[in-house]
């Protein structure tokens, strides 16, 4: 059977069958590009992928990056490991520095938004899931601009947002899971809040919850606008929310997509792996050169 791509029927989001991505051709590669300029999500049910297979895919769409904090690297450090297991199987509490870390990831953001060049996106792989919860959603922020009328897109064209680990880490806490070292290499940054995507040149919305305020404007009022804006572009037609089985892999384009976990209870397991693709960018000190 050939492969099949289809959509989710939201604005984003696509369900790719027949192809196994440990043994890609180039043509069928070819086509998973293709398909994820489209639709900026794509889930792979059923690959049941090894963490080797998983980097060896995520590396023929562009170099890796490196993980923010050395707390969730593997063996291997192109894999990103999101855990609630500790390795001799008991679980993280919640309310842990590593809980408090992983809980971040449920509130919309785009990975690695509060770096100088951020991730262009990311491939989430998972291994062990809840028996209940745990989903994770997708925003296409591509139909949020669109939606935005005339006026607000004017004003925000030219605009950039600071964006900062410390600012939206801070919030849930849990920041001691990182050294000093680490928050050291983590200054704000600022980055445009219309995004262009290099492939099909459509304008995106580029916020979510490392965007602390506009640069250059009031904090408080440009926060609260910010706000708005994100809970506005996250709303149907624009959200898929993707159920996880085991085997499955999603892989999401951080530049025009915003994402959240959807939680599960702290009782249940759920181990996931995570590959990040590097921003493109000359000298970008995340990348990871294998
Ligand atoms: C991520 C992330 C959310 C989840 O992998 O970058 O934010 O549901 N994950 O695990
Ligand atoms: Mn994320």
């Amino acid at each position: 059977m050939g492969l099949e791509i289809v959509p989710t029927g939201a604005t984003l989001g696509a369900v790719v069958t027949g192809v196994d991505l440990a043994a890609l051709d180039a043509a069928a590669l070819g086509e998973i590009e293709r398909a994820w300029d489209e639709h900026a999500v794509l889930a792979f049910p059923d690959q049941h992928l090894t963490e080797a297979e998983q980097a060896a895919f995520s590396r023929r769409l562009g170099p890796l990056e490196r993980s923010l904090t050395q707390n969730n690297v593997g063996a291997d450090p192109e894999i990103i490991v999101l855990s609630n297991m500790r390795d001799d199987g008991t679980l993280w509490a919640a309310e842990s520095a590593h809980g408090l870390f992983l809980e971040g990831n449920n509130y919309w953001h785009t990975d690695s938004s509060y770096k100088r060049i951020p991730s262009k996106g990311s491939a989430l792989a998972a291994r062990v899931v809840p028996e209940t919860g745990g989903e994770t959603a997708f925003a296409d922020m591509r139909a949020a601009w669109d939606a935005l009328d005339p006026e607000m897109q004017a004003y925000l064209e030219d605009k950039s947002a600071v964006h900062s680990y410390a600012y939206s880490q801070g919030r849930v806490g849990g920041t001691e899971a990182l050294s000093e070292a680490e928050w050291e290499a983590l200054p704000p940054v600022e980055h445009p809040i219309l995004r262009r995507h290099p492939a099909t040149g459509r304008p995106a919305l580029y916020i979510g919850r490392h965007a602390s305020h506009i640069a250059g404007e009031d904090k408080r009022e440009s926060r609260a606008l910010l706000e708005r804006l994100c809970a506005n572009a996250c709303r149907p037609p624009r959200v898929f929310v993707h159920r996880w089985r085991v085997g499955d892999l999603v892989l999401w384009d951080n530049r025009c997509v915003l994402h959240r976990g959807l939680g599960h209870p702290p009782d249940q397991p759920r181990h996931m792996t995570r590959t990040t693709l590097a921003g493109d960018g000359a000298s970008n000190e995340w990348s990871l050169t294998a």
